[in-house]
């Protein structure tokens, strides 16, 4: 499959992942390399990974706990102490082996790590492949409150080795996909028209569409690669979904969300304010919230519910002068940015979805 050209890196898939890496390892000099982990990947994924690596230099491998709980400054600084304990310098280099939570988590140690060392992404899940590996965003949460502590730096490579979906619960599997949707809502019809017709996510099947899911994501990101504009369209379903996503981590009363979960609600309701705000049409409306419930079925939010994850919405990093701005539908295959919305319409929007 054809490497992709990003700002200023480079996005390989299966082989090739691995002869990219060993002559980079080759010509680089780094004086070691630290492959941060999770409990899953450390079993499922490194002995595959380590098995590929040629090249003959020191690893060392650094675990943390798995899970968007764990997505926090106290993990990192865990890591930045078993950096420093390790002897990491400036010029050693961080391999990030995992999901989203590891890309995101182990970008940002990185990327302040004696104020910023090389790291590479190699994302071991369907999120992290198609969405957060790429692109140069990099953080953890404050509390549960999502990604609100932060930079965009850029890895060195990000490497997509598809078979390491292999071992992805189905779950895992589904959460990727919402932002595979996601891209042919904002970007490209025939491209949501297509995974809508999917029968089953199977690897060899979705191959083709990671990797166009990664060009869709990649051409906004090189045009607009700190969020000045037109990237806030990547956000579309997030402002209400990155909020239902915190409510339920901090909440016992309804069960935990994978990302992908949350952002499908999400895209639901904001498909309901696009309806009302931008001119998406009544039966692309009906599409979507059909396409997402099948898939991801629904989550029942109580008045109380809805109220506090309302006031979750003031946090979205969007935000500005103490307006709450969206990324919304004009079509499918069409968004617009920085749409404010009447606050009766948030309530109606919760409604539809729970109709
Ligand atoms: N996940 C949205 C972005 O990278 O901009």
């Amino acid at each position: 499959m054809k490497s992709i050209q990003s700002t200023s890196y480079s996005i390989h898939f299966n082989d090739k992942c691995y002869s990219e890496l060993n002559a980079y390892l080759k010509t680089s000099n780094f004086s070691k390399v630290f492959i941060i982990v999770d409990s899953n990947t450390h079993t499922h994924c490194l002995p595959k990974f380590l098995s590929n690596i040629t090249y003959d230099i020191a690893f060392e491998i650094i675990e943390m706990e798995a899970g968007e709980i764990n997505k926090t400054l106290e993990t990192c600084t865990q890591i930045w102490h078993s950096l420093s304990d390790l002897d990491g310098d400036r010029k050693s280099l961080i391999i990030n082996l995992g999901g989203g939570v590891v890309t995101d988590l182990g970008g940002f140690v990185a990327s302040t790590f004696k104020r910023g060392i090389h790291f590479v992404n190699v994302p071991t899940s369907l999120l992290s492949m198609v969405d957060a590996s790429v692109g140069g965003k990099t953080g953890v949460d404050l509390g549960t409150i999502k990604n609100q502590i932060g930079v965009i730096n850029f890895s060195d490579m990000v490497l997509v080795d598809s078979s390491f979906l292999d071992t992805l619960p189905a779950e895992e599997m589904r959460s990727g996909l919402a932002e595979m949707l996601k891209h042919g809502l904002i970007k490209d019809a025939n491209y949501w028209n297509r995974l809508c017709n999917l029968k089953a996510l199977d690897i060899s099947e979705l191959e083709g569409l990671i990797h166009e899911s990664i060009t869709i994501k990649n051409e906004v990101v090189k045009r607009d690669p700190t969020e000045q504009g037109e990237r806030k369209q990547l956000n579309f379903g997030h402002t209400l979904g990155h909020a239902i996503e915190s409510y339920c981590l901090d909440n016992e009363n309804l069960q935990t969300l994978l990302h992908g979960e949350a952002i499908a609600a999400g895209m639901i309701m904001e498909g309901y304010l696009s309806t009302k705000t931008c001119g998406l049409s009544e039966d692309a409306l009906s599409e979507i919230k059909n396409t997402f419930k099948t898939i991801y079925g629904s989550v029942v939010f109580s008045e109380n519910d809805k109220s506090s994850i309302v006031e979750l919405l003031k946090y979205d990093k969007k935000n500005s002068h103490g307006q709450i701005k969206y990324a919304l539908l004009e079509s499918i295959g069409s968004c617009k940015v920085d749409v404010i919305v009447a606050e009766n319409l948030i309530d109606e929007a919760f409604e539809y979805y729970a109709s």
